[in-house]
């Protein structure tokens, strides 16, 4: 028989103080920057998934199609028992794991780790119908926290899919892999999938999309903030920007602010005044070379065991374990 459960590992106070605290520190920097979990809530998480299905958006396509050639590799390599997911959102690419691993016989417990509780309940409550045998257990948690974090019987894999480690930067990176680290036992592997560095043109496509949906997803930060904590955002007030930073060969996602106005946040009773043209940095996307990913594993004390791509060479798929 499948079971599902779902536990609730955010403080109590992760809207009310991690929330203030982002947006007090952040809005009052200069430059303006937010961190990108905020950006999850039920509509953020619906609004990614429309950005998976975007034309311009390749980089799900090209893992997916990774992992639609790999998995069974990636099954017979690990043998796990136990398959862990950070950022794990609809679950959807994960399934080809799922499938590889159950055809296998060695997988009991699939740990499906989210921010957004609406996208981690509906993947694990689909996920329980259609793997019969399996046990989900999803986790509410900020992976960025250390104690936020799940274990389960070995062999385990730990999946950290869709690029995600690029929204983080380096300094988190680095702390984050290590902190993956220190869950691993000889014989548990990471699965890390990184999008690659390419023609800026097609980057700043995936992240700019026709359509603008990415736009709409990049806004929704700001109808967090003002139901979260009273603000006063007006969205139609700021341009969605995205540009290739050739330097830190990274994506920057900016909101700007298309005229000179001050914004209340009640909850934290303060005053944030843009002026015309002036920007909120939401997120960074890194990309990245194999000789980065070796080394930042390395620096974390992983090593590299398997390096795929896709036929194109856009998207980058890492199996590393404990050095
Ligand atoms: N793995 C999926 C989703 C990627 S989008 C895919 O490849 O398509 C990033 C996911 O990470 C979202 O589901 C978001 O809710 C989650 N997320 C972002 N920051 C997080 C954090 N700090 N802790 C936990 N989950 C986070
Ligand atoms: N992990 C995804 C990425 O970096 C998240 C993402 C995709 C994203 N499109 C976005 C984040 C647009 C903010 C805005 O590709």
């Amino acid at each position: 028989m499948s079971s599902y459960d779902l536990t609730r590992q955010l403080p109590a106070d992760h809207f009310s103080h991690a929330l203030r605290h982002d947006v007090q520190h952040g809005l009052t920097a200069s430059p303006k920057t937010l961190p990108p979990k905020w950006f999850y809530d039920a509509a953020g998480s619906e609004l990614f998934e429309e950005i998976t299905r975007l034309p311009e958006y390749y980089p799900t396509r090209a893992e997916r199609e990774i992992l639609t050639s790999r998995s069974r590799a990636i099954a017979a390599i690990t043998r796990a028992r136990t398959l862990v997911e950070l950022g794990s959102g609809s679950s959807e690419k994960t399934r080809l794991l799922l499938d590889a691993l159950q055809e296998l016989g060695t997988l009991e417990t699939y740990i499906p780790v989210d921010v957004s509780e609406s996208a981690l309940d509906a993947a694990g409550k689909s996920l329980t119908k259609e793997y019969p045998g399996l046990s989900v257990h999803a986790v509410l948690s900020d992976f960025t926290h250390g104690r936020g974090l799940p274990t389960g019987a070995g062999p385990k894999v730990l999946a950290f899919l869709g690029g995600t480690l690029g929204n983080l930067l380096p300094a988190e990176r680095a702390e984050f892999l290590t902190g993956l680290r220190k869950l691993m036992a000889p014989g548990d592997a990471l699965l890390l999938g990184t999008d690659l560095v390419k023609d800026p043109k097609v980057l700043v496509a995936a992240y700019d999309d026709a359509a603008g949906v990415t736009a709409a997803f990049n806004k929704n930060v700001l109808n967090v903030l003002n139901r979260e904590l009273n603000a006063d955002f007006d969205p139609g007030t700021f341009e969605h920007v995205a540009l290739w930073d050739a330097r830190q060969e990274w994506i920057e996602m900016r909101l700007r602010s298309t005229r000179t106005q001050t914004v209340k946040i009640q909850a934290l009773d303060l005053a944030v005044h843009f002026e015309e043209g002036e920007e909120l940095r939401t997120e960074v996307s890194a990309k990245f070379r194999h000789a980065r990913v070796a080394d930042e594993l390395e620096a974390a004390g992983l090593e590299l065991a398997e390096w795929w791509t896709d036929e194109q060479g856009r998207f980058g798929l890492s199996l590393a374990v404990p050095r």
